[in-house]
């Protein structure tokens, strides 16, 4: 008899669950999207009950498209979007929306975060403050509604709440709970140090699990609903960080991954967590156990194309413009995009920085301005590269996953810009086959997740670096790095332009 685990990757702008059959063959997949609010520039809110409603009907419709025998399927496990703060009450219901990783309006909070803890923060967490992160979400919840901070009982990430309701069972997994900033990571408990200055009662932390930590069944009418046994054994899960490095085989030194989803992660496996990286990227709990991963993140990298598809080109496809792209040229024929349509975070951690495109000529066409978009949300994940190679780390082999990977001309470039050896995956799932590797080494298919990924991976094409590439991008890269420095003034005073805009007229346009 064939058994199979799920994996369910609740994303930014959808969740996506597999069924993966011992083997890791793929058998079904289903994704449903939901929407993201923005109720001001700089804000990004889900509402939760859409997660759980929308992973809910995308179970039921994976059992009734594969066929498969509800039995046969074991074990499932999760991949969450990072950082959204969920406050539950007293009864556990939501409080307010969720408030999630790409929204920037805690400027505030992190200042008086870094004031008040100074180098303790990066001694404990491993992390500088940014505005995407949990703890300052949590302060800016403290300040501007304190009713909501009185009657939080227990906060919660975006996919703890969902498999909180899928299962009943309240807890944090060490990967997700590194990015709230309250975690002390090499210790890997809850920092009472940084719960007590800011005033933050400790039982609003939920117990810390590990990834692969079986933590019960679903409920009975979840699985009723889901087609699924009520013995279907959950597994805890992790971040999509730490999934899609799962899921790409990053589980030991020397591997790195490149992710161009909504946003751009370039991430490289670590086994110290001594190793000090200044806080200029990320260095988070990995979901192998023990285990760690720096990274450095664009906030805006599948986000920045996909923007400008829905701006300026809405009734075509991705296929038609990244062709078409192939049609420009290296450099786009003089046209530099900077991805910060969103903010930044590294290397520039800025919330109020905006993109650019910059060298814009009467003779350029759509091709150009697509491939600059490309171009930019690679340079921007190459400056993480670059601070990795100045920390020493050797990044020779690349595995590209997400969008990015879907274009060989993206992967192309991605070799040439990070000049390094890229490879992509057959069959490439995202974090959700982390997930589903979370679940099936716990199942004890495998001894263990490395094992597991020896199982289930196969990587695809490489794409080498080609030297006159690599030159002509290296002095486009140089112009890029550029465009920073000589904007952000600008860019901030067109920032606060807009907030006082805002507060006196209430976001209306002026009139005619
Ligand atoms: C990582 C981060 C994003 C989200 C995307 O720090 O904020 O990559 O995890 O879901």
């Amino acid at each position: 008899m064939m058994k199979y685990a799920i994996g369910v990757d609740l994303g930014t702008s959808s969740v996506k669950v597999l069924l993966v059959d011992q083997n890791g063959q793929v058998v079904s997949s289903v994704s449903k999207s939901y929407p993201l609010m923005q109720p001001h520039p700089g804000y990004s809110e889900q509402d939760p009950e859409q997660w759980v409603e929308k992973t809910v009907q995308a179970l039921k419709e994976l059992t009734e498209k594969s066929g498969v025998p509800r039995e046969e399927i074991e074990g499932l496990s999760f991949s969450g979007q990072m950082h959204g703060l969920v406050l539950l009450d007293e009864n556990l219901q939501v409080i307010r929306n969720a408030i999630l990783w790409n929204d920037t309006r805690t400027t505030e909070q992190c200042k008086k975060i870094d004031q008040v803890l100074g180098g303790k923060l990066l001694e404990i967490t491993k992390n500088p403050a940014l505005e995407g992160f949990t703890l300052p979400k949590i302060l800016w919840v403290q300040q501007y509604e304190p009713e909501n901070f009185r009657k939080t009982r227990v906060f919660l990430l975006p996919k703890d709440y969902l498999r909180y309701r899928l299962t009943g069972a309240v807890g944090m997994d060490y990967s997700d709970a590194a990015g709230t900033l309250l975690l002390d990571i090499v210790n890997q408990s809850w920092s009472t140090d940084i719960l007590r200055t800011f005033h933050i009662p400790a039982d609003i932390c939920p117990p810390l699990v590990e990834t692969e930590a079986e933590v019960g069944t679903l409920l009975p009418d979840i699985a009723a609903t889901c087609g699924l046994s009520p013995a279907t054994k959950v597994f805890a899960g992790g971040a999509d960080n730490a999934c899609g490095a799962i899921g790409a085989g990053i589980l030991e030194e020397g591997k790195a991954l490149c992710s161009i989803g909504t946003s751009g992660v370039f991430l490289s496996y670590e086994s110290d967590s001594n190793k000090n990286f200044g806080g200029k990227v990320h260095l988070f709990n990995h979901g192998q156990k023990d285990a760690y991963y720096t990274m450095g993140v664009t906030l805006a990298a599948g986000y920045s194309l996909s923007w400008f598809k829905d701006t300026f080109a809405k009734g075509e496809d991705f296929a038609t413009l990244l062709e078409e792209a192939a049609h420009s040229s290296i450099g786009a024929n003089g046209l530099l995009f900077t991805p910060f349509i969103a903010g930044e975070r590294t290397p520039y951690a800025d919330a109020k920085i905006r993109g650019t495109f910059t060298g814009i000529d009467s003779s350029h066409t759509r091709r150009d301005f697509t491939r600059a978009v490309m171009e930019g949300i690679v340079f921007s994940i190459n400056e993480s590269v670059e601070i990795f190679r100045n920390y020493g780390k050797n990044i020779d082999t690349v595995i590209s996953i997400g969008g990015g990977a879907k274009s060989d001309l993206w992967l192309q470039i991605q070799a040439d810009i990070f000049q390094a050896k890229v490879i992509k995956l057959q069959n490439e799932q995202g974090p959700g086959m982390g997930a589903a590797m979370i679940a099936a080494s716990g199942l004890g298919w495998f001894s263990s997740l490395k094992d597991c990924a020896a199982a289930f991976i196969r990587t695809g094409r490489t794409f080498e670096p080609i030297p006159k590439n690599v030159s002509r991008y290296r002095d486009f890269y140089q112009v890029y790095k550029d465009v920073y420095p000589h904007t952000v003034a600008i860019n901030h005073q067109l920032f606060d332009l807009r907030r006082v805009n805002e507060s006196r007229f209430g976001g209306k346009t002026d009139e005619i």
